[in-house]
This record gives C-alpha cells, sequence and structure tokens, in this order.
C-alpha cells in the first residue's frame, strides 16, 4: 500500500527518493511521485503507473538535496496524475505526501475550506490547503500542522515542505507506519526501512499523534502538544541482498525457493541444544494460563492461522478459533473467561488487525503477534512477538512468510504441549527437517509444475481448488495464490462441499486441483474428483508418498501428515507462478493489491 520516503542532506535527493520508492514498489501501487527543493522552488514530478514512467519525467537538471516521495494506492479517486502524491496547497507554499484515510476530511473541507479550490479528488489535498490555511491565519508552520493533525480523525503519516523553510521536512503520524532513518549529516524517512538502507541502517520509530522536525543536523520528536520527546535509535537487521532478486527472475521465484531455508532456520532459532524448543517463557505461560486462543489475521496469514488451529488442537490441546480480522469486531464471538489473542501477520501492519489488537487490548486480554517484521506496530503494541525469521518478502503473492508462521505455529504448539507434560509420538522438529528436504525436492520439480500450468490454466478463466481436513485449508491458499497473481478465478472449496452449489459451474475443462495427503480422507476426495470428472472437470491430483494413485500428476514426498501443508502448498505457489507468466502477467506486482494493507 501507500509508500512514503524522504531526504535531507547533501546528495542528489531526486536519484535517493527514485530508488527508495523502487524499494517500495513491492508494497503494491497505482503512480507515483516525487517533490524536491531547488532553488527557492518545490518541483513535483508525478505519474500515473510505474516508478520507471516516473523516472523518465524527472527533469535531470534539478539539483536538490531535500525531498520528499509516494508511492499511491488509490482509496479516494481514481489512479491518475491528478490525484497522485505530492499535493501542493493552492499558493504552492506547501507540498505534502500521505498514506491512510482521513475519515472527516469533507468535514474539514467544509469547515476550513470553502473559499479554496481544491483540484483532485483526494482526502490527502484537504491535508495540505488546511495547512496553509492555518498559516494564512497566523501560525507559524510547526503550529500549522500540528493544529491541522490534531483536527484530523482517522490514519496518516504524513511528510510536509514548506518552500519558506528548506531546512526541514515536517513528519507526522497516526496509525499508519513511518520511520526517522539517522545518519551524519543527513535523515531520511521511510514506510519502510528498506527503502533507505542505501543511505542509513539506524532508524528511530515515531508513536502515534507525533510531529517531528528532520533537518540535516538532527531530528526532533515533539507530542501534537509540543512535548519534546527522546528516542533511542535501533540499527535494522536487514541484509540490504536479501532485497535484491540476484539472478532470479522474479521475488517470488527467489522466495519460493528460500523456504527450504527458511524452516531450517526456524527450528535452528527456537531450539535448544537438548533439542527441546526455546520460547520465550512469558509466551508459555500465557499459552498455559489461556483457555482458549483466538487467531486474528487476514489473506494469506489467515489461511497460516486455519493450519495453526489444526495443529495447536492436535497437538497441544488447546481450542482454538481463527477470525478474519475485518470481520472479529463486527461479529464478535461471545469470549471465553482467559483468552488469548494471537496475531498472524507477515508485515505486522495491516490495520484490520490492530484494530482488533487495539480493542482486545482496551479490554485487557493478554496478545500475541507472529510476524515477520519485529519492529512493526502488531509487534511493538502486542504484549509478546513471535518472529517468523523469513528474510523480507517483496514480492506481494506471499509464499515463504506463510511456511514460516506454520512453522512457527507448530514450534509453538509443541511448546505449549511440553509444558503441559503432553507426550508427543513423534519429534517435530526432526519432521521439521524432513519438511524442509521435501520442499528442496518440490522445488526442483519446477519443469513438472510448469508443464501442468501450461496445459490447464493458460487459457481458462476459472479454476477450482479441493481438499478435505488441512487439504482444505491449503486448497484456499492454493486458490488464492493463483487468483491474486495469474487474474484467474479461482476458488478453494471443501472436497464435499462443492456438490452443494458450485459443481454447477463446471465445465468442459475446468480445471480441479485436488489435494489428497491425508490418509483419513484422501479415498473421500478422490470421490469428489470422480464427481467433477463425470461432468467434464480437468482434475489434476497431488497427493502424497503411502497413497498415491496411478494418475496422480504429482505425488508429494512423504513427511507427518499435520504438517502436509508445508509441503502441499509448494506446488500450488509454483503452478500459480507459472500460469501468472504463461499469461503474461507481472508476477511480483499483481494489479489492484497492496503487500501491506494499511487501511482499513
Ligand atoms: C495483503 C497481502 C496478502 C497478505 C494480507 C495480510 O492482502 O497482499 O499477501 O496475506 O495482506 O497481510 P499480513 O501482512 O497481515 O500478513
Amino acid at each position: 500500500m501507500c509508500g512514503i520516503v524522504g531526504y535531507i542532506g547533501t546528495e542528489d535527493a531526486k536519484e535517493i527518493l527514485l530508488r527508495g520508492l523502487e524499494k517500495l514498489e513491492y508494497r503494491g501501487y497505482d503512480s507515483a511521485g516525487i517533490a524536491v527543493r531547488a532553488d527557492d522552488v518545490t518541483h513535483v514530478f508525478k505519474e500515473k503507473g510505474r516508478i520507471a514512467t516516473l523516472r523518465e519525467a524527472v527533469a535531470d537538471d534539478v539539483a536538490a538535496s531535500v525531498g520528499i516521495g509516494h508511492t499511491r494506492w488509490a482509496t479516494h479517486g481514481v489512479p491518475s496524475q491528478l490525484n497522485a502524491h505530492p499535493h501542493q496547497s493552492s499558493t504552492e507554499r506547501f507540498t505534502l505526501v500521505h498514506n491512510g484515510v482521513i475519515e472527516n476530511y469533507e468535514q474539514l473541507q467544509r469547515e476550513h475550506l470553502c473559499n479554496v479550490h481544491v483540484q483532485s479528488d483526494t482526502d490527502t489535498e484537504i491535508i495540505v490547503q488546511l495547512i496553509e490555511q492555518f498559516s494564512g491565519d497566523g501560525l507559524t508552520t510547526e503550529e500549522a500542522v500540528r493544529k491541522a493533525l490534531s483536527l484530523m480523525k482517522g490514519s496518516y503519516a504524513i511528510a510536509l515542505l514548506d518552500k519558506d523553510d528548506p531546512e526541514t521536512i515536517f513528519v507526522g503520524k497516526n496509525k499508519s507506519p513511518l520511520l526517522i532513518g539517522v545518519g551524519d549529516g543527513v535523515n531520511v524517512i521511510a514506510s519502510d526501512a528498506m527503502a533507505m538502507l542505501s543511505v542509513t541502517d539506524e532508524f528511530v520509530e515515531i508513536m502515534d499523534e507525533e510531529l517531528v522536525l528532520v533537518q540535516r543536523e538532527g531530528i526532533t520528536i515533539q507530542t501534537l502538544d509540543g512535548k519534546e520527546q527522546t528516542r533511542d535509535s535501533y540499527r535494522a537487521e536487514l541484509d540490504a541482498s536479501d532485497i535484491e532478486k540476484g539472478t532470479y527472475p522474479h521475488f517470488m521465484l527467489k522466495e519460493i525457493d528460500e523456504q527450504p531455508f527458511v524452516i531450517r532456520n526456524i527450528v535452528q532459532k527456537y531450539q535448544h541444544e537438548d533439542g527441546s524448543t526455546r520460547l520465550d517463557g512469558d509466551i508459555r505461560a500465557a499459552m498455559q494460563q489461556s483457555d482458549r486462543i483466538y487467531i486474528i489475521a487476514a489473506g494469506t496469514s489467515y489461511h497460516a492461522g486455519l493450519v495453526g488451529k489444526q495443529l495447536l488442537e492436535r497437538i497441544a490441546g488447546k481450542p482454538v478459533e481463527v477470525h478474519i480480522a475485518s470481520e472479529f469486531l463486527y461479529n464478535m464471538p461471545l469470549l471465553s473467561d482467559n483468552p488469548l489473542f494471537v496475531f498472524i501477520s507477515q508485515s505486522g501492519e495491516t490495520a484490520d488487525s490492530r484494530g482488533v489488537l487495539v480493542n482486545v487490548k482496551k479490554q485487557g486480554h493478554r496478545t500475541l503477534t507472529i510476524t515477520n517484521v519485529p519492529g512493526s506496530t502488531l509487534s511493538r503494541e502486542a504484549d509478546y512477538t513471535l518472529h517468523t525469521f523469513a528474510g523480507p518478502e517483496i514480492a506481494v503473492a506471499s509464499t515463504k512468510a506463510y511456511t514460516a508462521q506454520m512453522a512457527v505455529l507448530t514450534l509453538l504448539a509443541v511448546d505449549t504441549a511440553h509444558a503441559a507434560g503432553i507426550e508427543l509420538d513423534f519429534d517435530p522438529l526432526q519432521e521439521l527437517g524432513i519438511v524442509a528436504n521435501a520442499m528442496e525436492a518440490l522445488c526442483d520439480q519446477k519443469e513438472e509444475l510448469e508443464q501442468i500450468a501450461r496445459e490447464y490454466l493458460s487459457v481458462t478463466r476459472n479454476a477450482f481448488f479441493i481438499g478435505r481436513a488441512v487439504d482444505y485449508y491449503v486448497a484456499m491458499e492454493g486458490a488464492l495464490k493463483l487468483k491474486e497473481i495469474s487474474y484467474i478465478q479461482a476458488e478453494g472449496f471443501a472436497g464435499g462441499e462443492l456438490k452443494h452449489g458450485t459443481i454447477a459451474l463446471i465445465e468442459e475443462g475446468t480445471p480441479v486441483l485436488a489435494l489428497a495427503t491425508q490418509s483419513e480422507v484422501h479415498w473421500s476426495i478422490r470421490g469428489n474428483v470422480k464427481e467433477v470428472a463425470a461432468r467434464g472437470a480437468a482434475p489434476v491430483i497431488i497427493s502424497m508418498e503411502g497413497h498415491e494413485q496411478e494418475g496422480d500428476a504429482l505425488v508429494l514426498p512423504r513427511v507427518h501428515e499435520l504438517l502436509a501443508p508445508l509441503v502441499s502448498v509448494i506446488p500450488t505457489q509454483l503452478i500459480a507462478y507459472y500460469a501468472a507468466l504463461h499469461r503474461g502477467c507481472d508476477v511480483d506486482k499483481p494489479r489492484n493489491l497492496a503487500k501491506s494493507v494499511t487501511v482499513e
């Protein structure tokens, strides 16, 4: 979703901002822009479409060492050059970029800007016009920004340039993520540390409802009522090479291939030398004290949560409910006496999940975040964090973060079982090692999987994924992956449910990918395959060693059945990847999607 960068230093701001925006491309966007200050003028360049288009539009001869930049994911107003950020006030004195949604912008416009001609359809332009209005009333820029921010309801991260104050970038935030990067004679701002790693790896967090004055020689953090704050910086533990594609054509393919390593890494991080799990004692105690776990997540993380429920219930005997974050507050179940809320989020920034976190914390419930980004909002604000150690995930379609989440959930279940004195009849850590080997073997079968994608998915309009038990959850994830990047209408169904309506959509040649990894249900899913095949469907069965049958399209190496989702998802990821590739889609940056969804 929208991304912000800013730079004040001594080098060419244009290039640093453009490179920063390129690093934020993964978040998803539909237009982009930068503003730099040179020769007493703020020069704005913005374009609909890709950063490459913006790059061509940026004038080479503007020499500037201060500027701000933005990638926009449209919420208010269509993607267009006019609605792209930065936005300027009527006199062009103030120039602003903004992430988030201002819920009361129409009211603010009515109350304060009735004589101002607003050009774009965005809520953002209202902010910059308000600041100009308040500064026209005699306030300093700092006071005008503070006043505007305190009137705004909703979520925002903003960066503002004032033509009359070339030495300051004014920065504020509420709910939307934003960081300040600090260096020697240079300071930067970024929605995600990786955008500015080429300048610095030292960052300072900004809290909600703070205003920060970013200058070359230092930063000043204040609350909205003007109280100065001091805060230590931290070193971002990111390796710049992790966010490069290397020899891979796409980040998604690289990230799929990284999964065996990620699983081994997680085992290593969470395993004591004697083989026992190494989880924070407080997390163990919170798990033990809770009588029910409520998993809250969105998208792919929600699918990992569904598998997590099976793991926690079957391994640790803990009752678990899994809820879609955006629905939870409006469909709140009756809670148990001692709930523990577990938020699963790759980015740690999903606004819907954060909405639930804030609400349940107010009610006094304990919270744990499982995330790939330890300094993220959900991680900071929850009582406890479990890191998934998957490394930066850049492709919008989540792959390695999903398997990492399931691996961490396995370890959480095992740790909880041990703490409760439950004897397991298998060694989960050893089984995760077997999973990593199986993943590796599947990543080596790209040609076969490309062939399946070519044969079944090159031209089809729709596709179905079916499974039973945990295979059903992987079917949902497989379908999501396929639709996200190939735009094929794909649905994941419980094998037995298809005939209650959806089977009406099966036509001659409709691809139906069936997952059959579970011994208890593999015959019944094969029965469901027969039902659709009898109506013309083209079935593709993915089974597992031990119960494979003649005609199965792919047989997975044998792993413990509870952990089968970590392995069976790999072919669905690769099939989606090759389907998207054959259909000429932009694999890493699918249309309309954002990696980090910071609006509700
Ligand atoms: C977006 C992404 C999905 C992701 C979902 C939840 O929709 O495109 O890939 O699964 O958000 O994100 P989170 O960061 O909370 O896991």
